[in-house]
């Protein structure tokens, strides 16, 4: 059986799908911060733990064989709203996690890194990162990303085959839908304004992955011969794009659709920005990502109408949205007892 931690999550749940389609067995582990609807009709062929890895109990590793690890605060916006919970939960939690595992003899172990780490600003050198470049992490998420690598790679050893996938930004659609990430975000713009707004000029380089495929390299990366992965960092990404080419990507994808204007906004100058090379993922593994933004998009909006999430502005949708509503009501909840 394969544990996915935050597999009720964006990335999750698609990843799930994958791994049943497979035949294998999946108990999600999940403290489930936007509920548990995007499992979907998948609720009942999953084992579901609700809990929070900070306080993880090792009994969720009976009968597990490998480990996904997902959960965790999952961008910067919420990472700088509470940094202590985000290290607990990012860092700390994933050495815990990691430990039990290998006390175990639950020797592989994924986890999703993330490309952030290489940032470096917008007026950086301009550089192809691979995964022997030096990185120096500044923001909240990237250092708890980081120093969870560290763990984990420390932890390596004949009995512990820990894999890391530093993921690009990830799009495309889910049946728990992000619209906070670029090209959701542009697909929502699309929808409900006609207008895509490209802050800084949109000179800001992005390494970007479809969802399918980056739960498609986690599975790769937890069926490959333990030589070939063992204590092994991935950059994974379909392509670099500066933003303001995915504007035109997003707009060439949905043409015989809406009638689309880019805004080129060059009032602020201060963003992430970073390349990066796939290039080991497929030498070591043969694994290449292969959904485009374009054929992504053109699914995403037909998925979107399917599942009836044409609410866009809800904030289940925007994770910073979400968890600051849910920390204002947990707020008026310890003042006031209860609703009713
Ligand atoms: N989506 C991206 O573009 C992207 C890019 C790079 C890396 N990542 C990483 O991939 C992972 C999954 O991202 P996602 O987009 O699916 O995010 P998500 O926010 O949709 O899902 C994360 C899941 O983890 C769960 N979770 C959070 N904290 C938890 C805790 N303390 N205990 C148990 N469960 C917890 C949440 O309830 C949620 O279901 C994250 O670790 C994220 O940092 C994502």
């Amino acid at each position: 059986m394969i544990l996915v931690t935050g597999g009720a999550g964006y990335i999750g749940c698609v990843l799930v799908e994958e791994l049943l389609a497979k035949g294998e067995s999946v108990r999600v582990y999940d403290k489930l911060y936007f509920g548990e609807t995007g499992l979907g009709r998948l609720r009942d062929k999953v084992d579901l733990v609700q809990g929070d890895l900070r306080q993880f109990d090792s009994r969720v590793l009976d009968g597990i064989d490998s480990v996904i690890h997902l959960a965790g605060l999952s961008n910067d916006p919420t990472a700088e709203f509470n940094p202590k919970a985000n290290y607990e939960m990012n860092t700390v939690a994933t050495g815990v996690l990691a430990k039990a595992c290998k006390q175990r003899g639950i020797k592989r172990f994924t986890f999703a890194s993330s490309c952030s780490i290489y940032d470096r600003g917008l007026f950086s050198e301009d550089l192809l990162y691979d995964e022997n470049s030096p990185v120096a992490p500044r923001a909240a998420y990237a250092v708890s990303n980081y120093e969870a690598e560290r763990i984990l790679l420390d932890m390596c050893d004949d009995d512990f085959c820990p894999v890391i996938l530093r993921q690009g930004t990830v799009y495309g659609f889910s049946p728990r839908m992000r619209y906070d990430l670029v090209v959701n975000t542009f697909v929502k713009d699309a929808l409900i304004k006609g207008i895509l707004t490209v802050f800084c000029g949109g000179e800001m380089w992005r390494p970007l992955v479809d969802v399918s495929d980056t739960a498609k390299a986690h599975i790769c990366c937890v069926e490959a011969p333990a030589e070939k992965v063992r204590g092994q960092i991935f950059n994974l990404a379909y392509k670099n794009y500066r933003i303001l080419e995915l504007a035109h990507w997003v707009r060439e994808a949905l043409k015989d659709r809406i009638k689309l204007d880019i805004q080129v906004d060059y009032s602020h100058y201060k963003a992430r920005s970073y390349r990066v090379s796939s290039q080991k993922i497929e030498t070591v593994l043969g694994f290449k990502p292969i959904v485009a933004v374009k054929e992504s998009v053109q699914l995403m909006i037909q998925k979107i109408y399917d599942y009836g999430y044409t609410d866009f502005l809800h904030p289940r949708y925007y994770n910073i949205e979400w968890m600051t509503l849910l920390y204002n009501m947990e707020q008026t909840l310890a003042k006031i007892g209860s609703v009713f």
